[in-house]
């Protein structure tokens, strides 16, 4: 982890004051050719988290629409677990859920999540194909970016689906998802067209850009479509 997001996250603890010792269709991605992918970097996993180690998907399910761990439950309508398949092969896993997330209970159902399928469907899976979960499971007012007490209390949550789903892969839509899976404070930029890998069992992991930032920003597209042939390759070579 960074000197800055361990600061961040410290600060979070109340251990501020602590020295660490030590050291679509695919025409709506039209064109470029992939690189040679970069090999990998792996990332630290993070610790078990006792409390939902033991969970399967329905006790899991309860206690996260019963989960008060965090301000953003007083603010939330409900909160939005995650969707898809229990047997997927692929987890998408992004931030967190906005305003129709938040009324629907159901992640990446408002305009990034119509993007997000066809980004899906240009690598010629079906929604239903995958899992999609969100590192928070509650909306922050005004879509405000997480703040690392929130993201400290919710990642248990996604690390115990992540170990009942146990991917073949994870695409990871956004710099805050993949920052926070990864520990890292690095750039978008610097973390996509990498293999990373995730937890103990190594899932590889793969970075892309926010479908809300393609919308801002369609002229990334061509580069989130690198991202997801990547991914894909990566995929299929098992
Ligand atoms: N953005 C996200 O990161 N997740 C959602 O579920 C919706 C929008």
């Amino acid at each position: 982890m960074t000197s800055a997001l361990r600061k961040e996250y410290l600060a979070a603890l109340g251990l501020e004051a602590w020295t660490l010792r030590g050291p679509a269709a695919a025409s709506e991605f039209v064109g470029a050719v992939v690189d040679e992918p970069v090999p990998a970097g792996a990332a630290a996993p993070r610790e078990a988290a006792p409390r939902e180690a033991a969970y399967d998907w329905p006790q899991l399910r309860e206690r996260v629409a019963a989960c008060t761990r965090c301000g953003l439950s007083a603010t939330r309508t409900q909160t939005v677990f995650g969707v898809g398949n229990l047997q997927a092969e692929w987890l998408v896993v992004g931030e967190a859920p906005g305003a129709e997330e938040d009324a629907r209970g159901e992640p990446f159902v408002g305009r990034a999540g119509q993007l997000l399928n066809a980004m899906l469907r240009a690598i010629g899976l079906k929604r239903e194909q995958v899992y999609i979960a969100n590192v928070l499971k509650c909306r922050p007012p005004q879509n405000r970016d997480p703040v690392a007490a929130e993201t400290i209390e919710c990642l248990p949550y996604l690390d115990r689906q992540i170990a009942l789903l146990k991917p073949k892969i994870m695409l990871v839509v956004g710099r805050i998802a993949a920052q926070n899976l990864l520990r890292t404070d690095a750039k978008l930029g610097a973390l996509r067209q990498q293999v990373h890998t995730f937890g103990p069992s190594g899932v590889p992991l793969v970075v892309t850009y926010h479908p809300a930032y393609l919308l801002r920003s369609p002229a990334e597209k061509h580069k989130a479509w690198e991202d997801l042939k990547f991914a894909r390759e990566v995929f299929a070579r098992g």
